[in-house]
């Protein structure tokens, strides 16, 4: 048996708890959170005890952390479980400053401990899928890459204020697909928005709308558009344009059924949001984090890739801030 502790009862921590209990070996031993009630409430739909972090970081039988809570406390608790020499798969973003971000990755390096990011995208069926198919050479040499990353709706602005700002709460995600698809590094990043959608998002020092263009070492272009208020519904789609072809991602929708009549054809608008759209990524995700364990194998998506995506991030908000070019 592997006896875990989930960190943050929130709305990544339910979808983790859930999808980590059906590991075959695997055994919910604490949920930590400091809402003790959403603690307690989840502790008790999966057989496991609400706790303090002191009790898992001291308890040498817990051998793996599942770090769900909010992103300001990721660090801490990434050190702690480093320390205490337990395998980590810790949610995005690593931290919102990249110097700590590293620190943990060198933590975790010298611990000699696993340490998985929660980029749940690259787990997703089609987006794996597709990758399978450029990997095998289908459309050449890739060279260009599209990226649509659109919410359909703003987090409240509380939430915005600790976020750490549209690029590392938000596009962490498109800069770690920009990294997995082209498998290539930036070179320069350029990085424009604007609040178009809320001006609360503007007062809080945040935007809602991004373009990014990158160009990598290998001279290839990515371009990257978010908005968090898209009105049509949670956007997620890219496609890639190589030397024999292109392949695209598209959206996922509830179901297939198309209504066709005198005046139009219609079809289901895409999945909700996150926790519907990517409900397989984050099962395969929690699936990959144990097999690893239990097979002592490395994670697909590590501590490095975490800290090499909030690099961009870094570099899209100065460029943002700046209205200049950044060099990587
Ligand atoms: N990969 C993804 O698709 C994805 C999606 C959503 C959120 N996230 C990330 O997951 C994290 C949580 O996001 P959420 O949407 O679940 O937020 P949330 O606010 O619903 O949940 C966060 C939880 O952490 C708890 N918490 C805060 N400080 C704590 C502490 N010191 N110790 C223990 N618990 C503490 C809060 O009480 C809350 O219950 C964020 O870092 C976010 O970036 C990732």
């Amino acid at each position: 048996m592997i006896d875990v502790a989930l960190l943050g009862a929130g709305r990544i921590g339910k979808i983790h708890a859930g999808n980590l209990v059906r590991q075959p070996g695997a055994r919910l031993k604490y949920v930590v959170d400091v809402d003790a009630g959403a603690a307690d409430t989840l502790a008790k739909q999966h057989g496991a005890a609400s706790a303090q972090p002191e009790a898992v970081f001291d308890d040498a039988t817990v051998r793996a952390v599942v770090i769900g809570s909010s992103t300001d406390t990721h660090a801490d608790f990434i050190m702690r479980a480093a320390a205490a020499n337990k395998a980590i798969f810790c949610e995005k973003p690593v931290d919102l400053a990249l110097e700590r971000a590293k620190a943990c990755a060198q933590a975790v390096a010298k611990a000699g401990v696993t340490c998985m990011i929660g980029f749940q995208r690259r787990y997703d069926p089609t987006f794996s899928a597709l990758k399978a198919r450029i990997d095998a050479g289908e459309i050449g040499d890739p060279e260009m890459l599209v990226v649509t990353s659109r919410d359909p709706g703003a987090p409240p602005v509380d939430y915005i204020k600790r976020s750490g700002g549209i690029f590392k709460d938000m596009l962490i995600h498109d800069f770690d697909i920009f990294r997995w698809i082209l498998d290539d590094d930036a070179a320069t990043l350029h990085a424009t928005g604007s609040c178009l959608t809320d001006p609360a998002i503007a007062d809080a020092g945040d935007i809602d709308a991004t373009a990014v263009t990158i160009r990598t070492k290998r001279g290839r272009l990515a371009l990257i558009n978010t908005i968090r208020r898209a009105a049509y519904g949670y956007d997620q789609r890219f496609e890639v344009i190589g030397s024999k072809g292109m392949l695209q991602a598209g959206n996922h929708r509830p179901s297939e059924v198309c209504a066709w009549n005198a005046q139009s054809v219609s079809i289901d608008k895409p999945e909700h949001f996150f926790l519907e759209r990517y409900r397989a990524a984050y099962a395969a995700e929690m699936a990959h984090f144990f097999d690893a364990l239990v097979h002592d194998m490395p994670v697909r998506t590590s501590i490095d890739d975490g800290v090499k995506a909030l690099a961009l991030a870094e570099a899209a908000t100065t460029s943002w801030r700046e209205k200049r070019i950044v060099e990587l």
